[in-house]
C-alpha cells in the first residue's frame, strides 16, 4: 500500500492511486478469502504458464528478477557472551507472507526489530526495498518505519490516547487531510478489524485481543508497504485469531501488503505462509516453502511439530 492520502498536487502523475478508503473499502468486498485464495491460485498458474511459454519460445531478453523486498544478509547479534543469532539469512519478495517460527528466546522478535533499525546487528546486512538500513540515520529509520510497521505483542497502543485518537495518529502525522475525513477513515478501520463498539475507549480498558485489533488498524493507516505481526494470536481466541487471519490474508491478496508473522501456531502459518524461516539454536535451520518446510525430514524441524503439537498423537490402541 503507497502513500495515497497526499492531495494530488504532492504526487504529480500519481493521481490515479487508490486512497486509503479505496483500499479499506476494496477490503471490505464480500468474496470471501476462500474465493480470493482460489482466484489467487488461477492467476499465479495462468501466471506460471505464461512464463514458462515465454521460457520455451524466448524472443526477448528476459528482465531481471525483482529483488526481494525484505533482505536479511548473514546477520549476526549477541547479547554479552550469548551469540542469538549466527550469519542468519532470508529474504521476503512484495506481497509475500514469511512465518517465523521456532521456540521461545531463539530470535524472533530480535530478528523483527533489527529489521526496523531499533537494534543493530554485529554483523551483515538488512535491506529493505534494496536499501541497506544499517547506513541510515534517526531519519532515515524513521522513513522506513513509515514503510514497514509493527504490531507488537502487546498492541504498543498510546495509553492516554482513545482508540479512535490512536488510530488517527498516524492518519494526522502523514497530513493533508481533513478532520472529517480522519473520522471517516477511524470508523471504517475500526470496522475493518470488527471492534467499532470500542472507539472512545482508553486501551487500559480492552482485551489483549483488541488491542491487537485496534494496533492493527492504527499499522494499517500508516498505508504501509510491509506490516510485521509479532504473535498476533497469541492470548486470543480461536474465533479472534481466525479473523486476525483472515485480515492478513486479504491485505495480502487484495492490497499486495508483505507480511512477516512470529508465531508458535502452526496452523495459522500453514493457512497464510508463502515462506518459513524456522530458527534453532542461532541459526536459520530452515528457510523455503510452507511446502517444502511440511515436508522437512530435519529432526529439529519435527521435533517443533511434535512440541506444537501439530502431529496429533493417535489414540492408544485398545
Ligand atoms: N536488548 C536485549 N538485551 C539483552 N538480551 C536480549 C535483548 N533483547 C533480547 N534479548 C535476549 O535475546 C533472546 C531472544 O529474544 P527474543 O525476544 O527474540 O526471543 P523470541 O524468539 O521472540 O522468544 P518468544 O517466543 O518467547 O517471544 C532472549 O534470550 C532474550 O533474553
Ligand atoms: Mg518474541
Amino acid at each position: 500500500m503507497r502513500d495515497a492520502t497526499r492531495p494530488e498536487s504532492e504526487t504529480p502523475g500519481e493521481s490515479t492511486q487508490p486512497s486509503l478508503l479505496e483500499d479499506l473499502n476494496e477490503l471490505e468486498s464480500p468474496a470471501t478469502i476462500l474465493e480470493l485464495e482460489s482466484a489467487s491460485a488461477s492467476a499465479s498458474a495462468q501466471i506460471s504458464q505464461v512464463v514458462a511459454e515465454a521460457q520455451a519460445n524466448p524472443k526477448v531478453a528476459p528482465s531481471p528478477p525483482a529483488p526481494p523486498f525484505i533482505d536479511f544478509e548473514k546477520v549476526s547479534i549477541g547479547f554479552g557472551e550469548r551469540k542469538i543469532l549466527d550469519e542468519v539469512s532470508f529474504h521476503v519478495g512484495r506481497g509475500q507472507t514469511l512465518c517465523i517460527l521456532g521456540r521461545s528466546g531463539v530470535g524472533k522478535s530480535v530478528s523483527l526489530r533489527i529489521l526496523l533499525g531499533f537494534l543493530k546487528p554485529d554483523s551483515g546486512c538488512v535491506r529493505v526495498d534494496g536499501q541497506d538500513i544499517g547506513s541510515l540515520d534517526e531519519r532515515g529509520l524513521q522513513e522506513v518505519r513509515k514503510h514497514v510497521t509493527m504490531v507488537f505483542q502487546n498492541g504498543a497502543l498510546f495509553d492516554s490516547l482513545t482508540v479512535g485518537e490512536n488510530i488517527a495518529f498516524p492518519l494526522r502525522e502523514k497530513g493533508g487531510l481533513q478532520e472529517d475525513q480522519i473520522q471517516q477513515l477511524v470508523a471504517r478501520l475500526l470496522e475493518l478489524v470488527g471492534a467499532s463498539e470500542t472507539v472512545n475507549l482508553l486501551p487500559s480498558s480492552l482485551s489483549t485481543g483488541q488491542k491487537r485489533c485496534i494496533a492493527i488498524a492504527r499499522a494499517l493507516a500508516a498505508q504501509p508497504e510491509a506490516i510485521l505481526y509479532d504473535e498476533p494470536t497469541t492470548m486470543v481466541d480461536p474465533i479472534m485469531g481466525r479473523s486476525i487471519g483472515d485480515l492478513i490474508q486479504r491485505l495480502k491478496l487484495q492490497l499486495g501488503i508483505t507480511s512477516i508473522v512470529v508465531t508458535h501456531d502452526m496452523r495459522f502459518a500453514i493457512r497464510l505462509a508463502d515462506l518459513v524461516l524456522f530458527l534453532e539454536s542461532g541459526t536459520a535451520r530452515f528457510f523455503g516453502t510452507i511446502h517444502e518446510f511440511l515436508e522437512c525430514t530435519d529432526p529439529h524441524v519435527q521435533q517443533f511439530f511434535t512440541l506444537d503439537a501439530y502431529v496429533v498423537p493417535q489414540p492408544a490402541a485398545v
